[in-house]
This record gives structure tokens, sequence and C-alpha cells, in this order.
């Protein structure tokens, strides 16, 4: 019989703590993790590096399915580093320029189908947690686990700007709600694999819970269905 590597898919929005959720589940699961916006974002930085223009998608869809790069887990607290053509670019590629610039070549088929087989890669025993905005619908639709992480705008705006002040204290917190929800109205509305919970995903909206609690709901869901 063949074993299947089970998945726990984790989707939503912006800044509804995707990232640090999935983090924290991989470790304590000790299973591996997938940071699919990590890679669209890298895309956006290979192109800078090359001098390509993010309009030119033959160029882009090429370095897609080309890219050279290599993710260091540390520890469950500190983000995973990640290497691109061997330099770090763990702190560059974080940007709110970057991240909106990913969300817009992100919704070109082409780019998404050459990232499509590296994603399903990651997938090896004892099991994998994926983090983005399509694993449970397209990337993994055969996930075991499907959670939708949500939260209103707002407090997705707040997160954003706790997080930035420190390091930029010009921003403004009216520009990241409004870039917040051009990105929500983008990733939603594109016309391949839009942002939506799969339909056997369970919905999580953790605008009123602390870190540890949305994944204690995780960890339980992931009980539930897988059994342990
Ligand atoms: O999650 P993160 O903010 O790093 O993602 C950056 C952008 O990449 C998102 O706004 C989204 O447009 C795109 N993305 C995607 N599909 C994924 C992960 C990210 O379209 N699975």
């Amino acid at each position: 019989m063949v074993s299947i590597v089970p998945v726990i898919a984790i989707d939503g929005p912006s800044g509804a703590g995707k990232g640090t959720v999935s983090q924290l589940v991989a470790s304590r699961l000790g299973w591996h993790l997938l940071d699919s916006g990590a890679l669209y974002r890298l895309v956006v930085q290979a192109a800078k590096n090359h001098a390509i223009a993010l309009d030119n998608i033959e160029a882009l869809e090429t370095l897609a399915a080309h890219l050279d790069v290599q993710f260091n887990v540390v520890d469950e607290c500190t983000p995973v580093q990640v290497l691109l053509e061997g330099e770090d670019v763990t702190t560059t590629i974080r940007s709110e320029e970057t991240g909106n610039e990913a969300s817009r070549i992100a919704a070109q088929p082409g780019v998404r189908a050459a990232l499509l087989e590296r994603q399903r890669a990651f997938r090896a025993p004892p099991g994998l947690v994926a983090d983005g905005r399509d694993m449970g619908t397209v990337v993994f639709p055969d996930a075991a686990v499907k959670i939708f992480l949500t939260a209103s705008a707002g407090e997705r705006a707040r997160r954003r700007y706790k997080q930035l002040k420190e390091k930029c204290p010009n921003v403004i917190f009216s520009d990241l709600l409004d870039e917040i929800a051009e990105r929500d109205k983008r990733d939603t509305e594109r016309s391949v694999a839009p942002l939506r919970p799969a339909g056997d995903a369970v919905t999580i909206d953790t605008t009123e819970l602390s870190v540890e609690q949305v994944v204690q709901e995780v960890m339980s869901v992931c009980n539930q269905r897988l059994g342990g």
C-alpha cells in the first residue's frame, strides 16, 4: 500500500498570522514547512537582481521555474532563513513593497504553474505544514487538514503596523490598511487560484485570539483529523 505524506494546509489573507502559526505547528509536530508566499516574493527579488521588469511575464516564468533557493530552519521563534542564489534575503523579501509586487505577479497563471511542482516537492515524511493562499484548494487538494485563518482588516493592519513601526517610524496606519484592502481584493478576485477557503476547510477567526490560542485550535483540529 502506498503511504501518503500528510499535509496541513493553512491558507488565509495577509496578516492573519499564518506564517507564525504555521512555523509553530510545524515545529511542534516535527514536520516540514512550506512558506509558499516566500516563493512569490523570491520571484520578485530574483527579477530585481537580474534587472527583469515585472511585466515581462515570459522571463518571470523562466525565473520561477529555475529559482535557486534554500530555506534554513533555525528554531521555532526565529524567521526561517531564506537564501536566493546564495545571498541571505530573509529580511529584504519581507518588505511591503515586495509583498505588493508578489501579489501582482501571483495573478499570472504561468508564474503560478511554474511554482506548482516546486511547492509539491516540499511534501516529505513525516509531514508538511503548507502556508499560503491556495494550499488547500490547488496545491494540496488532498491535504488531511485544511485551515483558513482570517482576521478583520483593521486587526491585520494593526499587527503589521506594530511589526513595522520599530524599523520604520514613518509608517502610516491608514496606508497599511489601504494596502491590505488592495492586496485582499487582488488575491480574492484573480481568475487563477483565488484566495478562498476550501470547501472542507475549518475557518478560524484570529481577530480576538493570541498566537498560542490559535496554535492550540489548529492542533486540536489536527488531532481530530489525523487521529492523533
Ligand atoms: O504570504 P505572503 O504575504 O508572503 O504572500 C505574498 C503574496 O504572494 C500574496 O499577497 C499573494 O498574492 C501571493 N501568494 C499567492 N499564493 C500563495 C502564497 C502567496 O498567490 N500560495
